[in-house]
């Protein structure tokens, strides 16, 4: 065996995910073989180092998911003047009732593969939440303190000649630290990058496209680089992994070389056309490589120009966003590629084009996806400046961390051709008062000097304020965050010559929950702590979907909008921050378990203009409604349909323009209900009829019905399936009222990870094997093992014919 082969053959027996880039390089993860324990104080183990008796966990992790939730974590006694509240009151659940606050401690050991003296060892955290403190073999080495952000220290020095090394990571949450469910623990990955001293410096690859042309465009590579008599080759690459260009120097300015590279008749990024390239890095010393990195990019070029606005490749467009918060629902915040794809796989049906990672850092398997799928991205960083929100919010980092905060974001991120705007901040105090301008024209000239080539906004809800301050007129977007009355005024005082709504819409539902009579409602409550789906309940800051979408219709300077929120998320359970046990969100456009509400299929029907929608709302099993008004409305891209309840015709309705709820949805406002069918016949512009759909009124709960977003699993511990659970009568109709308590079984090569039915109110934690349906469905995650083979899961409830699917997984 030679040396090589044996450095491998190490290296996969102590982690399970490595990745030579080139053989000058080497990336491992340290994902397995954690050790785990909560509730002890940075000192408490700085010279103890027996951790046999701790947890063994993988990381990835989110020590405070598995719960239980509990009314007295982080219940804050305060009034959220964001909200417009003067006086202060009990919130449970404001940050999802989870216990994330307190400290923790993780340890590992790691050998570093070929070490020697001409080695350079680099430890990288894509995330730690949060004030993480690192130790190297008993040592220091360095903290950061903004759980949201990449860090990486060097670690050469530290390193045990011996080869066999201990890390430590300590990590503090205080309460009161955050507006929604942070998350605890290592969350995103953990890597270590072994490369020589002559190497590319970490994250100093920068590659714009700033001039293309049809036949030509100009791919400028800027690369940061340690060591002497360096020269640099880049080849850059097709889609294909065809060489299409490549470029020698050693011409460094001061520790940098430049290189401007000509691909001919290139492909352009776009949502539509995701198209990347590569660009191979190597660096050579008397022709020996020393270094060799990969870096995916994509040609594409932005433009932001008054009274035109926004432009992607020369063509206009509008932003159709959603806002997210980083957790992914009954999985945390524990970050998991096939969970953050099937999230994007829902937006994109549903005509979605960009993400906003509100209010901090995105993951970078985000940005990669988004790449891959085609969104384009605002990247946000922070939720506070020096003034706070909450008592322990980041503004205790704001002087001292903001900076090199931004440094990391846009250099760990600049290469993404979906990310084509940054944020420094979302609806911050700061807005008022002469200081505020200063720290937004610091901040953004931060983001300028690290990445000519991104504007930057602000989400800004004291809009009057930034209008006297002159705060809004110095940002190179000005973001709204709602505000809809001041769009025009805002437009005509700005000098920008366009508005962003950075934040949109904040309307809340229940889904499957309808309440009545149906009416437009401002922060309204219900016994039962749901909101209704009819799509008409909102805050005294926001609005309905239908009042954005007037704005970005009829306003060409309006360059978009960012819906709060794409997914329902852990905390922030307004209109019941007072109502235990509400512990998660109603603004989502789908729940926490990523299921649609009905309000997927109003922004499909205009976002999607590929793929017909025809839905209609509410469900139609009302026993004991008999007789009494039940409207019925249809979401649906045609102007005009026809309604029938048991074959008779309520009438056609057709979009006008007397109200913004008529001219997006068909309502049908007198009907009164009857069990049996609702069926909707929807006309083209000709009044031809074109498509029907219709529901029924459904029977006895009768059945489990199981359907996997994806029965291919690969075998890997980490891909997961996501299978909608619901409970069927005997002809198959969704029984919408149904609530059985279920209970899952697996077999084979699969693990369960966790359910969620998307009721805000559920305190059932999400790891146990058991869940109520909530609205007749609930969603089940199966997560693969590294084994290939089938994974069986069968779902069985009291007096239900039980549900079984089989999945298959498999070694890539
Ligand atoms: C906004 C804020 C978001 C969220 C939302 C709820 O003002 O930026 O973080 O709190 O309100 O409507």
């Amino acid at each position: 065996m030679n040396t090589k082969k044996a450095v491998f053959f190490i290296a996969i027996f102590f982690y399970t995910s490595i990745c030579i880039q080139a053989q000058e390089r080497i990336t491992i993860e340290l994902n397995k073989g954690w050790k785990f324990s909560k509730g002890n104080t940075e000192k408490a183990f700085e010279n103890d180092f027996n951790d046999s008796k701790w947890q063994t966990v993988t990381v990835p992790h989110d020590w405070a998911i598995y719960g239980p939730f509990d009314k007295e974590i982080d219940k804050q006694v305060t009034a959220i003047v964001q909200n417009g509240e003067k006086v202060a009151t009990e919130k449970t659940g404001r940050t999802g009732a989870l216990p994330y606050i307190g400290e923790a401690w993780y340890r590992n050991q790691f050998s570093v593969p070929n070490f020697d003296k001409n080695k350079k060892v680099i430890l990288l955290f894509e995330g730690a939440m949060s004030e993480p403190k690192v130790f190297v073999n008993g040592k220091k080495v360095g903290e950061w303190n903004y759980g949201y952000n990449y860090f990486y220290f060097d670690i050469t020095d530290y390193l045990a000649a011996n080869g066999k090394n201990s890390l430590a990571v300590h990590l503090s949450n205080l309460g009161e630290s955050s507006r929604w469910y942070p998350g605890a623990g290592l969350y995103r990955k953990v890597k270590l990058i072994v490369k020589n001293k002559e190497s590319i410096d970490q994250w100093g690859t920068s590659i714009t496209t700033p001039m293309i042309t049809a036949d030509m465009a100009k791919v400028n590579v800027k690369t940061k680089v340690t060591g002497e008599n360096l020269k640099i080759k880049t080849i850059i690459k097709d889609a294909n992994g065809q060489e299409v260009a490549t470029n020698k120097t050693s011409t460094l300015f001061g520790t940098e070389f430049e290189q401007n590279i000509a691909v001919k008749n290139p492909q352009l990024w776009s949502p539509e056309t995701p198209y990347l390239y590569t660009a191979t890095s190597q660096i050579y010393v008397d022709n020996v490589l020393k270094d060799e990195t990969i870096t995916r990019f994509g040609i594409r070029s932005i433009k932001y120009e008054a009274n035109k606005g926004f432009s992607l490749n020369g063509e206009v467009r509008k932003f159709k966003g959603v806002c997210l918060h980083h957790d992914l629902g009954p999985i945390g915040t524990a970050i998991n590629k096939a969970a953050l794809r099937r999230q994007l796989r829902i937006l994109k049906d549903m005509g979605c084009n960009a993400i906003r990672s509100s209010h901090n850092m995105p993951s970078l398997e985000q940005l990669e996806l988004c790449d891959e799928m085609g969104f384009m991205f605002l990247a946000e960083s922070f939720d506070e400046w020096a003034k706070p929100k909450v008592k322990n919010g980041y503004h205790r980092f704001f002087q001292t961390d903001a900076e090199k905060d931004i440094v990391n974001l846009v250099q760990a991120t600049r290469n993404h051709p979906c990310i084509v705007m940054w944020s420094s901040g979302n609806e911050v105090p700061d807005q008022h008062g002469a200081e505020g301008v200063k720290r937004a024209k610091w901040l953004q000239e931060i983001f300028h000097r690290e990445d000519p080539s991104r504007p930057v906004t602000v989400g800004m809800d004291q809009v009057k304020a930034t209008m006297e301050s002159g705060f809004g007129a110095i940002m190179d977007i000005p973001g709204l965050n709602y505000r809809l009355p001041l769009y025009e005024e805002a437009f005509k005082k700005f000098p920008q010559g366009f508005i962003l709504g950075s934040e949109t819409a904040s309307t809340v539902s229940s889904r499957g929950v309808y309440k009545f009579p149906v009416e437009k409602a401002v922060s309204k409550q219900y016994p039962d702590f749901q909101s209704s789906s009819y799509d008409l309940e909102y805050c005294s800051w926001s609005n309905v979907p239908d009042d954005d979408f007037v704005l970005q219709d009829d306003k060409p300077w309006v360059i978009g909008e960012f819906v709060w929120t794409g997914f329902d998320y852990l905390g922030e359970p307004t209109p019941y921050d007072e109502k235990w046990p509400s512990r998660s969100s109603y603004f989502g456009i789908n729940d926490l378990a990523g299921l649609p509400k009905d309000r997927f299929y109003l922004y499909r029907s205009r976002w999607n203009t590929k793929a017909n929608t025809l839905h209609i709302l509410p469900h139609w099993n009302w026993e004991g409604r008999e007789g009494e008004k039940t409207p019925v409305f249809v979401y649906t891209n045609y102007d005009s349909a026809e309604l029938f309840v048991n074959g008779k015709s309520m009438g056609i309705q057709k979009k006008n323009n007397t109200t913004p709820q008529n001219r997006y949805r068909l309502m049908w406002m007198d009907v009164k209900y009857e069990p049996g069918t609702v069926k909707v016949v929807a006309f083209d512009k000709d009044g031809k009829a074109v498509a029907e759909e219709e529901i029924h009124t459904a029977g006895q709960p009768y059945q489990i019905k199981l359907e996997a977003d994806r029965t291919n699993l690969e075998a890997n511990s980490e891909d997961l399936s996501f299978i909608t659970v619901s409970v069927v009568d005997k002809n198959g109709n969704l029984c919408p009222t149904a609530t059985q308590q279920l209970h899952f079984k697996i077999s084979g090569k699969g693990t369960y990870r966790a359910a969620c039915n998307g009721d805000a109110t559920s305190l059932e934690q999400f790891h146990l094997p058991t869940m109520k349906l909530f609205s007749g469905k609930l969603v089940a995650l199966v997560q693969s093992t590294s084994e290939a083979g089938k994974i069986e899961f069968t779902v069985t409830g009291k007096g239900l014919k039980s549900g079984k699917i089989v999945l298959n997984s498999d070694k890539k």
